[in-house]
């Protein structure tokens, strides 16, 4: 067997309904702000699309902004709301410290070129936010706090995390939830959350790439990033991408995620995984996650070999953390759960989607055992 992919935390194959929807309105001319009959056709189209993902993400047809990324929604929204709010004199930006870095690097540019004091909420061992210290940040600072920014789940380790109680927490304070990985992959409603704004992405549920939206509360308003045509609520301005627009409302519509089968799946894997290699670590194992994202821990192995001899193997998996110039850092979620630098470098994330069946998962674990046997010779040397 070749070729198995379990890197759907990466991005995901794009389904039939989207493929489909995308190249018939490839097809079609016409500009969805322009007033003649082509134009009228296109903004037609888009807006049923823009009613199809509405009923589907729990808002308002008029509460979607629509992107070119996940990363886009996630800039617009921190910048936005930290704008909005220091125009009040709050320049208190608070994120958790397992944010991706979509928002994250935001947060730090906010802190380097606009005064932004940045607070980084600390996390369990298991990856899940403090909320504690939410509640003496909020209690004691509260009125300096412009946003508060909590993913809905981690990327890396699938670890959900309490948006609700954020939100109940919070009180007046705006709250953004990065929820890009958790569309159509665990329960997701922007209404009942009561978050003020949350980002998702077309790519991660079987869409098309390079298209996303932010939600945002109907009521609020906040400065733009990109000037130009006055589109989205004068928010994001851009002539809309509106064959991506229609297939992420495809993708989101026809979405076959079966989270029972996957997370069965998955528990096969990680008993597997543990049977084999006995001090492999689960990350995130005691927390409530996503079906298909786990990211395990093998003592004395560099991830980099690792991914590596598993590509070899023909396994498609990831370190779940970036690379900078070529050299795998050290993840900052795992950092964050305790890790050491050590040990975060001998991590893998596996990530199961709608196209993994039981004969890949047992395909992986049939070479895993080789795979930590030979990352682990070549750590020794
Ligand atoms: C949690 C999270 N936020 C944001 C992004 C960025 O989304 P996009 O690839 O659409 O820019 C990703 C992508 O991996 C992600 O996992």
């Amino acid at each position: 067997m070749s070729s198995i992919y379990l890197d759907h935390a990466a991005t995901t194959p794009m389904v039939d309904a989207a493929t489909v929807a995308m190249l018939q309105h490839m097809g079609e001319l016409g500009n969805p702000s322009s007033l003649h009959s082509h134009g009228r056709a296109t903004r037609k189209a888009l807006e049923d699309a823009r009613e199809i993902l509405a009923q589907e993400v729990g808002c308002l047809a008029s509460e979607i902004i629509f992107t070119a990324s996940g990363t886009e929604a996630n800039n617009i929204a921190l910048k936005g709301f930290y704008w909005a709010g220091r125009a009040q004199g709050k320049n208190v930006v608070v994120v958790s410290a397992i944010e991706h870095h979509a928002i994250l690097d935001p947060a730090h540019w906010l802190h380097a070129h606009e005064s932004a004091e940045v607070i980084e909420l600390p996390v369990t061992i298991d990856g899940v936010i403090d909320l504690d210290f939410l509640k003496d940040l909020v209690s004691t600072r509260g009125s300096e706090i412009a946003v508060i920014s909590v993913m809905h789940s981690n990327n890396e380790t699938g670890v959900i995390q309490p948006i609700a109680e954020v939100v109940a927490v919070a009180g007046q304070i705006p709250v953004h939830t990065d929820a890009v990985q958790s569309f159509k992959k665990t329960p997701l409603s922007f209404s009942a959350l009561g978050v003020t704004a949350m980002s998702l992405s077309a790519h991660k549920i079987g869409g098309p790439l390079g298209i996303g939206a932010l939600i945002l509360r109907r009521t609020v308003e906040i400065p733009s990033l990109v000037h130009g045509g006055g589109q989205e609520r004068e928010i994001r301005s851009g002539t809309l991408n509106a064959p991506s627009i229609i297939a992420f409302a495809a993708a989101a519509q026809s979405s076959h995620y079966q989270a029972e089968e996957i997370t069965q799946l998955r528990d096969h894997f990680i008993d597997g995984v543990l049977s084999a290699i006995p001090d492999a670590v689960v990350n995130g194992l005691h927390a409530k996650r996503l079906p298909g994202i786990v990211n395990i821990t093998f003592p004395r192995t560099q991830s980099d070999t690792l991914l590596l001899l598993m590509d070899s193997a023909g396994v498609s998996c990831s370190t779940g953390s970036a690379c900078s110039a070529g050299v795998h850092e050290a993840s900052h979620v795992l950092l964050a759960m305790g890790h050491t630098e050590i040990t975060a470098q001998s991590s893998l994330r596996f990530s199961f989607g709608a196209t993994s069946t039981h004969k890949e998962c047992d395909f992986v674990l049939s070479v895993l055992p080789d795979v930590i046997a030979r990352g682990r010779a070549a750590n020794s040397v």
